[in-house]
């Protein structure tokens, strides 16, 4: 057999033939009779099912004692699925340890902050930083890439599952070991480690090394830089695991792409994705809706980031779902024409991958009521009529393969660090909200209908006309330095309040805040002015704000109030400020406005940077446009918001998935609720 050369993406396993657009879900056949997989892959097939994701949580089942090994059932569901047109995305199968592994080594279970051990019984249930499982997994994994590696159906590992979605935080003493090995790189004496925790305070200076712990429950809140060093290195250390594993991979089979399924979603927020995406071929991630008013705008939000964090290239969307999770308090199926539109939305944001947790829904177990492409219903059903329908718009869809996000003119800037810090206990307020402040500019800009890209910092900035850096707490001084190049070389910024507060260190920045903004701003707080829960101001826009308030004093006489404080404690100062920067500016909010209150000063600020919406006026806010481009072609996304009929005019164009998504009606597209029309045009010069 001829090797393939390492691919950026998936290796096509197969003669090419098929959609070049990857469909499919997580398979796990160990959970059903052999004669069950016949009717599985004749389904896979009707579906236009392409690729699967197996042996997830198979370990017990390959390896059932430490000397004992069965891949008899595995070569046969991959056979099976090769035989069948079906190319597998493998995992490498260390998600869940098997219990043989957990009774003889219990020191590789996860201890809580209060010290309780985290039994077997469910899933991923191992220390990121325990030699023991370490050892154990990656003897898996070469046991798996020797056997696997040159299989045809092999189109990429699968690395464990969603690393960290329930063992990021470990405090047990392999913890405590490995953060005192990653603090001496990090920190090399004890001095400096001493300054930067800030040890002065509280009589925590440390003479030794041995002497430092993970944030364990404390009597008190535990040092603010420790819980921040804590959390970066639960982050590195689920990483290095990563790493441990693909190493092994790439060694023995570097003609096959290596990814795991990253969770850019919701409220999780423990992994630093941004500084793992050189750590694969390519991108993946999961994603699940979590009902609420701001639902889909958070889907596209969170597909967004995921391809930036990709830098606009191709990513594999692993798992989302038809319909109902099992996870929340309350567990409701999607409603008509979501599992496409949110299929599509993620497409549109540059997924070429589109997948789903699971292909069948298990008959026991804990997910035994979460949706899969195939129900407990079985194919006589509205869900596998939607795959089967979504299965046919991929094929339509087929030419935006391979295509990039296209950039937009407006940024959002996404900080994790920013996102910890300023979430830590013993803060002015407990009530701020770190992502549902980034996802309310982002409402506000797709309600607005401007395309906007949500970009991790630290990337380049100068191609965007306007970029939005909302609650950006930390601030070392090189970023204040980018980012006041930014401004002064015509670019326009805006902030809010909490941001530029303190540095890498978690040290304040002194003489006012916002500290290390204060100067490009032009404005000058000496103390917060946080509200209470169900508090709010009224502002003299007509708008209101909550959370917070700072009390503003203008320094530089450039700076122009663009809205104050009608009432309140700061009635009378400025609320919003804009300070001329050279050809740019900087502007700073000093409140909550939520997604509809900042609408007007998000419109006067995009005015100012000269951006104005790719869509008619007409259906902004009804209508999210996303764009892909390749090869001299654009493809226009043009996804219905609302759940009524919206007519767009004026988008030339082929549409390419007439079928399933949108009708042409005088000239204009009709989308039906909910739906998402694919325009190819030619790309703008
Ligand atoms: C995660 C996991 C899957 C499954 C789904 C359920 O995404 O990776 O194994 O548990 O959640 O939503």
């Amino acid at each position: 057999m001829t090797r393939q050369p390492t691919s950026r993406w998936l290796r096509r396993p197969h003669d090419g033939s098929g959609t070049a657009l990857a469909y499919g879900a997580d398979y796990n056949p160990e959970q059903w009779p052999r004669e069950v997989w016949e009717e599985d892959v004749r389904l896979m097939r009707q579906a236009g099912v392409t690729i699967v994701s197996l042996a997830i949580f198979s370990w017990a089942r390959i390896q059932p004692d430490e000397d004992d090994w069965d891949f008899a059932w595995l070569d046969e569901a991959i056979d099976l699925l090769h035989a069948n047109g079906v190319a597998v995305n493998l995992a490498t199968a260390t998600a869940s340890p098997p219990p043989w592994l957990a009774a003889a080594h219990p020191q590789i279970l996860p201890v809580t902050r209060e010290g309780q051990t985290l039994w077997p019984g469910g899933r991923q249930h191992w220390r990121p930083t325990s030699p023991i499982f370490r050892r154990h997994a990656l003897r898996l994994v070469t046991a798996l890439a020797e056997r696997y590696g040159e299989h045809p159906a092999l189109a990429a590992w699968h690395v464990s599952n969603e690393l960290g979605c329930h063992n990021v935080y470990d405090y047990s003493d392999d913890a405590a070991r490995a953060f005192r090995v990653w603090l001496r790189e990090r920190y090399g004496t004890l001095a400096t480690l001493n300054h930067v925790w800030g040890t002065a305070f509280w009589s925590q200076h440390y003479s030794g090394w041995d002497q430092i712990l993970p944030p364990r429950l404390a009597a008190s809140y535990p040092n603010p830089t420790q819980q921040l060093d804590f959390k970066r290195f639960s982050s590195d250390a689920l990483r290095d695991h990563l790493r441990a594993e693909r190493e092994v991979l790439r060694r023995l089979t570097p003609q096959v792409p290596v990814t795991t399924n990253f969770m850019v979603m919701g409220e999780i927020k423990a992994m630093d994705y941004a500084s793992w995406a050189q750590d694969v071929d390519f991108i993946s991630n999961d994603h699940y809706v979590v009902p609420g008013p701001q639902s889909f705008d958070e889907l596209s939000f969170s597909a967004n980031l995921t391809g930036n964090i990709a830098s606009g290239r191709p990513w594999y969307l692993m798992e989302h779902s038809t319909s109902a999770v099992n996870w929340q308090p309350v567990n409701v199926p999607k409603g008509p024409g979501e599992l496409m539109r949110d299929s599509l939305t993620h497409l549109a944001h540059g997924a070429d991958a589109i997948c789903f947790f699971q292909w069948r829904q298990s008959a026991a177990g804990a997910e035994k009521y979460h949706s899969a492409m195939l129900p407990h219903a079985g194919a006589d059903s509205e869900v596998f009529r939607s795959v089967v329908d979504l299965g046919r718009t991929l094929e339509d869809l087929a030419a935006v393969a391979g295509t990039v996000r296209k950039p937009a003119k407006v940024a959002v800037l996404f900080d994790w660090q920013s996102w910890w810090a300023s979430e830590q206990d013993s803060h002015p307020s407990s009530l701020l909200r770190y992502r549902l402040e980034a996802l309310d500019w982002y409402s506000a800009l797709l309600a607005l209908g401007v395309r906007a890209d949500v970009v991790p910092v630290g990337g380049e900035l100068d191609r965007y006309d306007l970029v939005v850096a909302p609650i950006l707490h930390v601030v070392p001084a090189e970023l204040a330095d980018a980012l006041t190049a930014y401004a002064e070389g015509g670019g326009h910024l805006v902030t809010t309040y909490f941001s530029g507060i303190v540095d890498e260190h978690d040290h304040a920045w002194l003489g006012g805040y916002p500290g290390a903004l204060r100067e490009l701003l032009g404005i000058r707080i000496e103390e917060f002015a946080p509200l209470f829960a169900g508090q709010s101001v009224e502002l003299d826009n007509g708008t209101t704000g909550t959370v917070w308030t700072d009390r503003v004093d203008v320094i530089d006489p450039s700076v122009k109030v663009l809205v104050s404080y009608a009432a309140g404690e700061q009635a009378g100062r400025p609320a919003v400020t804009r300070r001329p920067v050279g050809a740019g500016s900087a502007a700073y909010i000093s409140t909550r406005l939520g997604a509809a209150g900042l609408e007007p000063v998000l419109l006067e600020l995009l005015t100012a940077a000269g951006v104005a919406p790719e869509l008619p006026p007409a259906v902004a806010g009804q209508v999210e446009l996303a764009v892909r481009t390749g090869e001299g072609q654009e493809f226009w996304f043009l996804i219905n918001r609302t759940a009524e009929q919206v007519e767009v005019p004026d988008v030339p164009g082929e549409v390419l998935n007439r079928r399933s998504a949108a009708e042409t009606a005088g000239g204009g597209l009709l989308l039906q609720p909910r739906g998402v029309a694919v325009v190819r045009r030619p790309a703008e010069t």
